[in-house]
């Protein structure tokens, strides 16, 4: 039995997508377990590109079946225009993909809630995702949410559409000035999707046990990345799920002590999308290099992502709360032709520098970085096979993260293809 996870360690589109495509080669089950349509994960398969938002990078792999569990949010329509697309392209999705009952259901007026209070906050706003993804978890946690299981129960829907509805219709009506929401119809468009994603719903905590106990190996896909996460994240600019390792038991039902090893995906720098703090951010002519070379628009909105130097204390914080033992260094060919290329490894604040991350935005925003410069690298590697088919200067700069971090660099990502990847252990 194997159980293994993968984690994103900075905000987000760390590449995990092509890492989980990598790593579920002989995988018998591939699980989310937060998060929702607001993820969107690219992979690459020879010619053709696919970009996941509900669906499990696993699923392009031909065996191995794929399960949404119940930490996710669903919303219905996305996922079956995901699953429609996939098919269309030859995917063989239906009777390999399972959904959690368990899992919540985004509905339509989640969707028009979170783009509404984004609007609202003006410059206060958090540079959402407006995929409803804030207000369906805030209905989890109000115990006012519709879940998946309950399109196998009629009867009741279009009551509990209807709680959910109370308060909301209000501030849709007199705050937003916008429509009411009507529940039967919404429960309409919920049970129109039944003969697709019927067969689907499942009991997927049962699932998951089952194939432990069978000797399976199972790979846990994470969403979004730790600084994102609702809990460990640079609160209040976070997702609105546990998006660190520390998501995995409550979003599966599977027992932490059978999580046997945690994955961390690391860009050689890095992005966010949406408002909050960066510290290393690169304004100007270095970051707008960085976000051409590295094709740094979003998946999932296409917005320009905000690009900066690699942060070492923030690294060294997501490796410790996620429990990481080894990480994925993705998109060092993107680093080609940067000299020197920057590492931040410590944060000064007034007289003091610190190499602990701080709790606090307004901590985080008034940080001045200090640096270690290394030299780059002008050599194409997008070839690379092995860590020795690397230049000096690049094989020099993994082998000083490794040391700063105190971890081993297991995969390293010289391109967005599959087989540019190089492994440095089975
Ligand atoms: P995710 O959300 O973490 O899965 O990441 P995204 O898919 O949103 O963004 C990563 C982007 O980088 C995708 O377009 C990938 O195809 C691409 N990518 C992944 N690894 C590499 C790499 O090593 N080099 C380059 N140049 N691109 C990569
Ligand atoms: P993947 O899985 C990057 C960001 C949004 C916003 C914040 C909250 O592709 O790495 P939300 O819609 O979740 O309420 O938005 O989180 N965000 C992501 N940024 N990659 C993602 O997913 C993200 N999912 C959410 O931009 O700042
Ligand atoms: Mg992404």
């Amino acid at each position: 039995m194997r159980v293994l996870s993968v984690v994103g360690l900075q905000w987000g589109d760390e590449g995990k997508g092509k890492v989980l495509d990598r790593l579920s080669e002989d995988v018998d089950l591939v699980v989310r377990y937060q998060g929702g349509n607001n993820a969107g994960h690219t992979v690459i398969v020879g010619t053709e590109k696919y970009a996941l938002h509900h669906i499990p990078s696993g699923i392009l792999r031909d065996t191995g079946r794929c399960l949404i569990a119940n930490g996710s949010v669903v919303d219905p329509d996305a996922l079956v225009t995901e699953i429609a697309g996939l098919e269309d392209r030859g995917v063989r999705v239906r009777d390999r993909l399972f959904v959690s009952d368990r899992a919540h259901l985004i509905l339509p007026s989640h969707v028009a809630l979170d783009r509404a209070n984004e609007k609202a906050a003006g410059s206060g706003s958090i540079g959402t995702t407006g995929r409803g993804i804030g207000p369906c978890y805030a209905d989890k946690a109000s115990r006012i949410g519709v879940r998946v299981g309950d399109l196998r129960h009629p009867d009741g829907l279009v009551d509990r559409i209807a709680r959910h509805l109370e308060v909301k219709n209000h501030l849709f009506t007199t705050l937003y000035d916008m429509p009411a929401f009507d529940a039967a119809s919404i429960a309409e468009g919920l049970l129109a999707h039944r003969e697709i994603l019927g067969p689907m719903i499942a009991d997927t905590s049962r699932m998951v046990h089952d194939s432990i106990e069978r000797g399976e190996t199972i790979l846990l896909e994470g969403s979004q990345g730790v600084l994102l996460d609702i809990d460990l994240g640079t609160y209040p600019y976070v997702t609105s799920s546990n998006s660190s390792a520390c998501g995995i038991s409550a979003g599966t039902g599977i027992p932490p002590a059978c999580v046997e090893d945690v994955i961390g995906v690391m860009k050689a720098y890095v992005t966010r999308v949406g408002e909050g703090p960066f510290p290393t951010e690169l304004h100007g002519e270095e970051g707008d290099a960085l976000r051409d070379r590295g094709g740094e628009y979003g998946t999932t909105t296409g917005r320009p992502r905000r690009c900066g130097w690699l942060d070492l204390v923030a690294a060294r914080y997501a490796i410790r709360v996620s429990g990481i033992r080894r990480v994925a260094l993705t998109k060092l060919d993107v680093l080609c032709g940067a000299d020197p290329i920057q590492v931040c490894t410590g944060y000064r604040i007034g007289d003091e520098t610190t190499t602990e991350f701080p709790s606090h935005v307004s901590d985080l925003e008034s940080i001045e970085p200090v640096y270690e410069s290394f030299d780059g690298f002008d050599e194409d590697i997008t070839g690379a096979k092995r860590f020795d088919d690397l230049p000096k200067n690049a094989r020099r700069y993994i082998e000083a993260l490794e040391e700063r971090l105190g971890i081993r660099l297991f995969m390293i990502s010289v391109g967005s293809e599959r087989d540019q990847t190089i492994l440095r252990e089975s």
